[in-house]
């Protein structure tokens, strides 16, 4: 019989065929893909739901005939990824996107329509209308809601919630699973698996504005990281430029299919300023319009920029936006008359652990997928709406090439049911909101080698005070993995002496050819942080 969701779990060894960490769509899609003879443990630190791929709102990029199609995506994506996307994974992404989002339209999802046929919503940076959405804006709760269903249908996958992995277990260079503790009592478990799938989501939470839900810490770069992965790309990390700027966090994030509608933005003054910064003006590539909004409230007194929602009229505004409208109105503010205020927020990781076109990093038995992986796909600056749809093609990708894994050979299972770990970092939990102060001031939109220098040697200081612990709290263990994941963002954006996409450096404020390549941080075997490159593989050119 099925074991229940789990959300009391005895410390315990655990043997299953795989190991995946993470229930947004990268994790769930991925264990659905799986041979369904074989078990799959799903490992989550909060409730199932709880990811960003639950928030998601504007939608899936995908290219539909007959006014579309993978080439027209693929040229925006490239574009868009500012001469840093690997070409072949972009043409993966483009190619086999249609199909995959039939795939999930079979499993039930049901997406906005206009006369019969699916409705394409617009975005920044997307030469077409090719935005397929849910509920008007409700996109990632419906993609969500689709694949936990078919999950909790499958009975060889077991859910463990409140059950955040610590570290993976590598013996002789390959993962044999991963050590988790209960969540709130710090319980130890052991994971066995032949194989391992980190699909733990980005960065967001290291930032003091942020659009991701608090899950969103960073933990599979960290783990990675410290089992000797390689990382790329992981300087990049995409602000978005119109959240609600109140008090809440993390900040609720308005869709740039706002904008795609025909939203304005408006700074302190009232007037329309991003025509100054971009010809294409409000749809212009998201770093562009967060760089815009960000100087626009640096040079206002009262630091206010607003969104618009005026131009497109009060029943579009209802029929296109309704999660939106409600949420704004419930927190005292009504579009239909007034700008509304917003803020730049951090909303997405372009980089992370480093992967072939099939989800395998360069540790053995060990995949990575949806935002915590770097297949190459968005470069430098990640096309709009094009994660939900990552997560669905590279998902796929990767339960494919793990179902070739063959099993743990006998003598490496007892190595691995011995093998004891002990050393589950954890960090004092008041160091969260000083890391997210300094990643926002000295790691943020605008960057200088000075600020960043300064960010390293603060966040290495901090590291100094993580030590190991037996079964650490949840914030300790996400405070660690923040402060080992901010020092490496902080040191590949020292390392890279370019502006470049979402990575922008005033003492280098312009792109340059030289550093048309990956930029990649690992542990060395000695213990410190290794940086090398890797070329881009692509026919484009700057
Ligand atoms: P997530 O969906 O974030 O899932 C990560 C999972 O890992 C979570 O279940 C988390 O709890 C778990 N986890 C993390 N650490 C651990 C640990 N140590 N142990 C166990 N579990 C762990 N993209 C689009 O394409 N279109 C959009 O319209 C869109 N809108 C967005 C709106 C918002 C507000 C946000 C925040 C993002 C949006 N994005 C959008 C981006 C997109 O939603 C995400 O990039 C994508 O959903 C990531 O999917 P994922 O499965 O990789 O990670
Ligand atoms: C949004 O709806 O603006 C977010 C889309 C995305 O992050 O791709």
């Amino acid at each position: 019989m099925k074991p229940e969701l789990s959300s009391d779990v005895p410390a315990q060894t655990i043997r299953c065929r795989y190991a995946i960490i993470g229930s947004g769509i990268a994790g769930l899609w991925t264990a659905l893909h799986l041979p369904q003879q074989e078990s799959v443990a799903i490992i989550t630190k909060s409730t199932v739901r709880e990811s960003s791929t639950q928030y998601a709102q504007g939608g899936i990029a995908v290219s539909l005939p007959p006014t579309d199609s993978p080439e027209l995506h693929k040229q925006d994506t490239l574009e868009a990824g500012a001469g840093l996307c690997d070409e072949p994974a972009v043409e993966i992404l483009t190619q086999e996107g249609p199909q995959v989002v039939e795939e999930l339209i079979s499993y039930g999802a049901v997406f906005d329509r206009e006369d019969g046929h699916l409705a394409y919503g617009r975005e920044a940076a997307h030469g077409i209308s090719r935005i397929v959405h849910a509920h008007g804006d409700a996109t990632g709760e419906e993609v969500e809601r689709t694949a936990y269903e078919a999950v909790r249908e499958a009975p060889n996958i077991t859910i463990y919630q409140e059950t955040a992995a610590a570290e993976l277990l590598v013996v002789d260079g390959e993962c044999v699973g991963v050590e988790a503790v209960g969540v709130p009592g710090g319980e130890v478990m052991r994971f066995i698996a032949d194989v391992t799938l980190v699909a733990t989501g980005g960065a967001g939470s290291l930032y003091k504005y942020s659009s991701n839900p608090p899950v969103a810490t960073a933990d599979g770069i960290a783990l990675a990281y410290r089992a000797g992965a390689a990382l790329e790309d992981v300087e990049f990390i995409q602000f978005h430029p119109t959240a609600l700027a109140d008090e809440g966090y993390p900040k609720f994030l308005i869709s740039e299919a706002v904008r795609g509608e025909g939203g304005k933005l408006l700074n302190a003054d009232g007037e329309e300023f991003m025509s100054r910064y971009h010809p294409r003006a409000e749809l212009a590539p998201r770093d562009v319009v967060a760089r815009a909004v960000y100087s626009e409230m640096l040079e206002a007194d009262n630091n206010q920029v607003y969104l618009d929602f005026r131009p497109l009229g009060t029943q579009r505004m209802r029929e296109r936006f309704p999660g939106i409208l409600d949420e704004l109105h419930q927190r005292g503010f009504t579009p239909e008359q007034q700008p509304v205020p917003i803020t730049p927020v951090a909303h997405y990781m372009m980089g992370g652990i480093a992967t072939d076109l099939h989800g395998q990093t360069d540790i053995g038995r060990l995949f990575a997928c949806g935002e915590c992986a770097s297949y190459g796909v968005h470069g430098a600056n990640r096309l709009a709406s094009n994660s939900l749809l990552d997560g669905l093609v590279f998902g796929k990708r990767s339960a494919a090439a793990m179902a070739q894994t063959e099993l743990l050979a006998a003598a490496s299972e007892e190595q691995a049911v011995a093998c004891k770990q002990n050393h589950i970092p954890a960090a004092p939990a008041d160091l969260k909101p000083q890391i997210q102060q300094l990643m926002w001031k000295q790691v943020g939109i605008i960057r200088d080698g000075d600020s960043l220098a300064r960010a390293q040697a603060q966040l290495a200081e901090w590291a100094d005070q993580i030590s190991a612990s037996p079964g650490p709290a949840l914030a300790e263990l996400e405070a660690a993995n923040m402060c080992q994941a901010g020092m490496l963002m902080a040191a590949a954006a020292l390392h890279r002496t370019e502006s470049r996409g979402a990575h922008y450096r005033t003492d280098f404020p312009d792109i340059n050819g030289t550093w048309r390549k990956h930029v990649i941080v690992r542990r060395s075997p000695a213990g410190d942080l290794s940086i090398s490159d890797r070329p881009v593989e692509s026919n484009t050119t700057d």
